[in-house]
């Protein structure tokens, strides 16, 4: 039954081919009008581009300034999940930080997807939704229920449009869980697919709580590997404080689990692949610009003393010609916790006192724009290993990679098709009676909320080491998730060409520091565990070896990396705060027409890899504007 409708969608589909929409320029779409416009095909946008054309009377530009996901001689370099670690700068944008001064003034690398798709296309493949606790504070400080774990479980699994009323049946008999079946009669966003290598799941995974149907393919580890047993018998060793937990992205993440990755049936499956496949950019009420940036947002007019935002200057140089598109509805920019706060300032929204030093004109004085970052910093801590079956081996060898290429390339399986950071994760809290949590206060969401993240990798992880010409390993990447430091991307030209000066601030505050040093004390315990003990030759840098804070500190300040999931640039207004920068429907305050829909609203960062929690937030988002304009849903 599944398979009959399935066939007649295609069909669909193919009745609808030949209105291809993906522009490359500018002009092509100059004279057309929308009735909205969306800045960035990443997580957010293409969610958004996706659901508000399922209606056909409404249409939608999207605007992004990468490049296809699918079109180049260089495009596997984003499909095969082996080469996570490695993406071109082609797909990129290059990003650098500022200086970061508790890090011994390094600049990091910022890597962000310069594709469609956007960073979907390019990160490390974690799907992590985060613990209830994170959308419960959301909704407690927004006063917004509908942001709450419960309200955006539909979204999490299910999205808004209904495509097929047969499919809604299936839903409600194979969903086991009441609480997942709030919403039985939606088609979803998420489907767990088998693993490259077809082993039985069971006992790795709750199927109960994931998608069946929707256009997102999740799935577990594709290929064994020699850690997988160990990380188990670690869970049982070390029970109290590392436990197993089935499915860590049932709403509770805390404890040790297998890693879920946005592949199917071995290939990345991005925002871009997912909801901008052909079978949508055929849609004849969707176009899709690319290699095209936003130099401003237009002023079209003013609603009482507000002003109207429904226009949009583009460019493809920062001496190229310019060319205005204008909305009915909404602009909705969804450019990301970097771009989104650049175009606001470029467009006169931002703190007027920056932006005079730039000769922008404030349209609207907004503080807080580009202000309160926050990220993800991690170390990696590595272990050398009493075997050769590590990925180094494959790594250094160039028929070994060679021969997992021609697997990979025949079969979609082996190494290549599964993601190198690891087969499992795990997510803590600093324990109850710690002293870190008696001095500062928990930063973290709520009980089920974790301080810190230990991913466990069969192979030398790093980023900001060299890797060794011998020898095999584990690595850990240990990451503070509940961090307290905030930075900001500011202004560094009034120029759309030019990057801007991003600070995430890392390990600026006591607390900061002072969790990241227990996170590695954790992992130090857990490779500890007998378990290890015939495995572990010896820890490949001292931080491994340490129990004294101080160098444990000095580690972290010469090792410290972003594992690149900024957020809250343009955050939403809560009872915590004075003021933000939009309201709890995602609207920018003290302005008519616009919506940021991307991580840059968040309040507070999430405990979790980010992808998952945005592509939720744009589920709801996308409700919200069919609701705001009586587009049905
Ligand atoms: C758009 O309209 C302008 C003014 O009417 C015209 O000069 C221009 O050629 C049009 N562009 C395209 C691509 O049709
Ligand atoms: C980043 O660098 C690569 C290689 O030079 C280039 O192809 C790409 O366009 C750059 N990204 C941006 C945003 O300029
Ligand atoms: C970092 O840079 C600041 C400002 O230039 C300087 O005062 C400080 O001494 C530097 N710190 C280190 C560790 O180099
Ligand atoms: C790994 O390979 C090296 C070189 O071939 C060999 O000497 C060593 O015994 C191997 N180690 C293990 C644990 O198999
Ligand atoms: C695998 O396929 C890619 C893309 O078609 C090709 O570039 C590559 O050389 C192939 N690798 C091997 C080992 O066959
Ligand atoms: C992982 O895949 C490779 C093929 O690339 C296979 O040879 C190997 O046995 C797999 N690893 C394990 C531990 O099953
Ligand atoms: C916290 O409790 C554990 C277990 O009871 C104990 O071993 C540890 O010393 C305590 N830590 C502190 C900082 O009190
Ligand atoms: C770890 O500690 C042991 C014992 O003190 C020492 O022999 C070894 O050199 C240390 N390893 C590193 C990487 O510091």
């Amino acid at each position: 039954m599944l398979f009959r409708h399935a066939s007649l969608i295609s069909l669909l589909y193919l009745l609808r081919q030949g209105s291809a929409s993906l522009f490359t320029d500018p002009t092509q779409v100059a004279n057309k009008s929308y009735d909205f416009v969306i800045i960035g095909a990443g997580a957010a946008g293409s969610v958004l581009a996706h659901r508000l054309t399922e209606h056909s009377a409404t249409n939608v530009l999207l605007v992004e300034a990468g490049r296809s996901n699918t079109d180049g001689p260089d495009v596997r370099d984003i499909q095969v999940p082996y080469f996570v670690v490695d993406i071109p700068p082609s797909f990129d944008w290059n990003y650098t930080t500022v200086p970061q001064k508790a890090l011994q003034n390094r600049t990091l690398s910022y890597p962000r997807g310069y594709v469609l798709g956007g960073s979907t296309s390019t990160n490390f493949l974690f799907y992590t939704r985060g613990s209830s606790d994170e959308f419960d504070r959301l909704a407690r400080i927004s006063g917004d229920e509908g942001w709450s774990w419960k309200a955006m479980l539909p979204y999490i699994l299910k999205a808004s449009a209904r495509l097929l009323p047969q499919l809604d049946m299936t839903l409600t008999l194979t969903a086991h869980r009441t609480t997942l079946t709030a919403h039985p009669t939606r088609p979803q966003t998420e489907t767990l697919t088998p693993p490259a290598d077809g082993h039985d799941t069971h006992g790795e995974v709750d199927p109960a709580v994931h998608g069946k149907t929707g256009p997102v393919l999740t799935s577990l580890s594709g290929n064994a590997s020699v850690l997988d047993a160990r990380v188990l018998q670690t869970t049982a060793e070390l029970a109290a404080e590392f436990p197993f937990n089935l499915d860590m992205n049932s709403g509770n993440p805390l404890g040790v689990g297998w890693l879920q990755s946005t592949i199917g049936h071995g290939v990345r499956s991005s925002a871009a692949t997912a909801f901008l496949a052909q079978d949508t950019l055929a849609r004849r009420n969707l176009d899709v610009l690319i290699g095209t940036r936003v130099t401003r947002l237009v002023q079209t007019g003013r609603r009482g003393s507000s002003p109207v935002f429904l226009g949009v200057e583009l460019a493809q140089s920062a001496a190229g010609a310019r060319v205005q598109i204008q909305a009915t509805k909404e602009v909705i920019l969804s450019a990301g916790s970097i771009g989104t706060p650049q175009i606001l300032m470029m467009s006169g929204i931002g703190d007027a006192g920056e932006l005079a030093a730039h000769g922008i004109a404030t349209v609207v004085d907004a503080p807080d724009v580009g202000k309160h970052m926050q990220d993800h910093p991690w170390v990696p801590l590595q272990w050398q290993v009493n075997t050769n079956d590590t990925l180094d081996s494959i790594n250094r060898s160039p028929d070994l990679l060679n021969a997992a290429a021609e697997i990979y390339n025949a079969t979609k399986q082996g190494v290549m098709a599964n993601n190198p950071g690891g087969n499992q994760i795990g997510w803590f809290r600093l324990p109850r009676n710690s002293s870190v949590l008696r001095e500062f206060g928990d930063a973290s969401a709520g009980p089920s909320s974790p301080h810190f993240e230990l991913t466990f990798g069969n192979s030398f992880l790093s980023f900001t080491q060299p890797v060794p010409a011998i020898g095999s390993f584990m690595s850990m990447c240990v990451a503070l998730v509940a961090p307290t430091s905030r930075g900001s991307v500011k202004l560094a030209s009034a120029s759309a060409f030019d990057a801007p000066l991003i600070d995430p601030a890392f390990m600026q505050t006591p607390s900061d520091v002072a969790t990241l040093t227990e996170a590695v004390k954790a992992a130090q315990r857990f490779a500890a565990a007998p378990a290890w003990a015939d495995f572990v030759i010896k820890p490949f840098v001292a931080a491994v070896n340490t129990t004294t804070d101080a160098a444990i500190r000095a580690y972290i300040a010469d090792q410290v990396a972003t594992f690149r999931h900024p957020m809250g640039t343009a955050r939403m207004s809560t009872s915590e705060l004075d003021s933000g920068v939009v309201d709890s429907r995602l609207l920018v305050e003290n302005a008519v027409g616009l919506r940021i829909v991307d991580a840059s609203i968040f309040p507070h960062i999430f405990g979790a890899h980010l992808q998952a929690p945005v592509y939720a937030i744009a589920e709801r988002a996308s409700d919200l504007v069919k609701r705001a304009h009586g587009i049905p849903l």
